[in-house]
This record gives structure tokens, sequence and C-alpha cells, in this order.
């Protein structure tokens, strides 16, 4: 486990000579996206933050920004409207962003929950959570990658269960879960986790100049719980209930989360590049310490989970990648 104190040690290094200028935060008008530009505004740089969301959380989310200008003057955040769980408004958003910038230096992706309850689709016949999750995460890193790699820092960070990927929970004949029954909390989470390692580490070989970390959170008391629920179940009320406790007791205080966050967006413990880390080094699902996927857990360590890593690779790369990229070519 990285401790704590030598997270907060590495995340006071952090300067206007550290090199991030420019951040996109999908998922950063609550949780842990929230506590990570808290974390980082905090740190008083010079950084233009682009924070993205629905129309529904734009209201509160002007506060967060005040709150945010007067911890630091020289932080600009930028609110940016965007239906992200739609992948032509990923499209638009992204070509706004693209107009506007020369570069981006670290795309962090936490939009998502757990789906609990009964299927629900976008207006593009999507599930929301597959959605939110998997085709917008990957669509934004797609469609960013040439500003990315304009950095000399360049870094991706999908917020969900790195780690945690399993190969015996992925149904390679139902990728979007379509098939009658096929929809439950327990098949979802686990291929989603899977979509994002398995994507993520194509993208990784094939941009060994950009630094990509799948991550899991661990326990932190969100309220993330509760979204997944159909309205007035009395199931998830006590279920959302006894797991916000147990977070209570066991999980991250937001601060301690946003700062493990803002440790895994710039140190160079992952990659190479960022801030200088003297602790031991990362190890992609290549058992490299550089050019490649790092798979997080809660504790900042990195766990290449290489026995299922290699077999999803071999089993389910190819069909996993043929399928999102016809999902995704209409926007690519
Ligand atoms: N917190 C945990 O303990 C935990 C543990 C394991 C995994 N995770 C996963 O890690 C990720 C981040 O978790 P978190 O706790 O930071 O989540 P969170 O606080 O619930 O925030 C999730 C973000 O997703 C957005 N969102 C939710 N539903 C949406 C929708 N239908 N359309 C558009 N945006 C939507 C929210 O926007 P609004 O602000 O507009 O609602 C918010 O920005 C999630 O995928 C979560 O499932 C969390």
């Amino acid at each position: 486990m990285v401790s704590y104190s030598d997270i907060l040690i590495s995340n006071a290094l952090i300067d206007d000579t550290t090199g991030l200028r420019i951040a996109v935060f999908v998922g950063g008008t609550s949780g842990i996206g929230r506590f990570t530009i808290k974390a980082l505004v905090s740190t008083g740089i010079t950084v233009k933050i682009y924070l993205l969301g629905r129309k529904s959380s734009q209201e509160r989310t002007q506060a967060f920004i005040a709150e945010l200008h007067a911890i630091n003057p020289k932080a600009k955040v930028v609110w940016t409207e965007a239906e992200v769980s739609l992948l032509a408004d990923v499209k638009r958003v992204c070509d706004i962003i693209k107009s506007k910038e020369s570069r981006v230096d670290l795309l962090f992706l936490s939009a998502g929950y757990a789906p609990f309850g009964s299927r629900k689709e976008t207006a593009e016949g999507h599930e929301v959570v597959q959605a939110l999750e998997y085709y917008s995460r990957m669509l934004f890193t797609i469609r960013l990658l040439p500003l990315l790699g304009e950095s000399p820092i360049g870094r991706v960070i999908s917020v969900l269960g790195g780690g945690m990927e399993t190969t015996y929970l992925i149904d390679l004949d139902d990728l979007d879960l379509k098939k009658p029954g096929n929809f439950k909390v327990y098949r979802a989470r686990p291929q989603y986790v899977a979509l994002n390692t398995i994507t993520m580490d194509r993208l990784a070989s094939e941009n060994p100049g950009i630094t990509f970390i799948h991550s899991s959170p661990g326990a932190v008391n969100t309220g993330n719980v509760r979204r997944g629920w159909d309205a007035g179940s009395t199931v998830g009320e006590v279920f959302s209930r006894v797991v916000e406790f147990l977070t209570w007791l066991t999980g991250f205080s937001d601060d301690e989360s946003g700062q493990r966050y803002l440790f895994q967006s710039t140190s160079a413990a992952f990659g190479g590049r960022g801030v200088t880390w003297r602790g031991k080094a990362g190890v992609t699902t290549g058992q490299k310490s550089e050019g490649g996927l790092f798979l997080v857990n809660n504790k900042c360590d990195c766990t290449h989970n290489s026995t299922v890593v290699a077999q999803l690779r071999e089993k389910s790369q190819q069909k996993v990648w043929d399928h999102t990229q016809a999902v995704l070519w209409p926007y690519l």
C-alpha cells in the first residue's frame, strides 16, 4: 500500500513545472472526480480544468466552481455542459475542446454507478451505465488521443474496477447484455470492468507515449450506491444504508480519496512521467514500468492480474475491439 503520508509528500511536489496545465474531468460534478478537482486546485498551480456535466447539475456546480476559484485564483475551471451518456454529445464536446486546446495533460473519467435496478437505455439505445462507464469513456479517450499525445505527461484515468477483472464473467456473445434475462448488476459490473481493461490495454499498447490507468477507488461514501436502484425500492434503501454505514466505517474520506487520485494523476510512479517518485515503480499489465496499462487498486498499488489479463487479451480483445469500433464509428 502506498501510505497516505507518502501520497501527501508526493502531491506537495506538484508545481507549475510539473506540466499539468490542461485537465478534462468527466464525472467531476460529484464524488471522486469532484474530490480530485478540489485536491488539484488546492495545490495552487496554474491549471485549466474542463469540468463536464449535465444541465441538471449546472447550478450546484457553479457554487463549487466559485469555491475553487476562491481557493486558487490561478486555476481556471470551465463549466462545459455535456450529456456524457450520449455518444453524439461526447463527440460534440470533444470537438469543442479540440478547437480550443493544443494539448490535454489529464483525462479523468469517473461518471457511472452500479446498475442495481432494471435495464434502462439512452436515446441512442445503449444501457445507460454501459454508456457512461464504457462507451463514453472510450470515445473520450480515442477522440482526445491526439491532444493527450501532444502532452509530455499525457494520462488517462478510468475510475472503476482496475485489477478486479475476471474471465468467466464476461459474456462474449452478448457484450451489451441485451439477451432476455442477461442484464443483472452481478453480470454488468464485471463485464464493464473487463471491457475497460481490455480496450484500455489495447489503446495503451498502441499509444506508449500516454499513460493509461484503470483504477479501483475502494469504498468512498459518495452516494454512488444509491444511484442505480429503481425509484422507491425498499431493498435499495436498506442495501444503501448498510453499504453507506460500512463505507463510513472502513472507507476513504473525501479528502484522502481526492489526494489518492491526485497522486495517480501526477506521479511518475505510473509510467515515469510526472512528479518524481522514489518509491517502487508501478508495473503495467505487460510487466513493464512504462508504455502500457496500469491496473491500480484502492491502495494505489499496481496489480497486473496477469493470468486473467493474458486470457482476456487472447480470447476477447479482438472481438471486444471489433464490437466497440462498430458502436463508436459514427462518432469517430
Ligand atoms: N464510490 C465508491 O465507493 C465506488 C466503488 C467502486 C466503484 N466506483 C465507481 O467509480 C466511479 C466513480 O464513483 P463516484 O463514487 O465518484 O461516483 P458519483 O459520486 O456517484 O459520481 C458519478 C458521476 O457520474 C455522473 N452521472 C451519474 N449518472 C449519470 C447519468 N445518468 N448521466 C450523466 N452523468 C451521470 C454524476 O453526475 P451528476 O453529478 O450530474 O449526478 C457524477 O459526475 C463510478 O463508476 C462508480 O460506480 C465507486
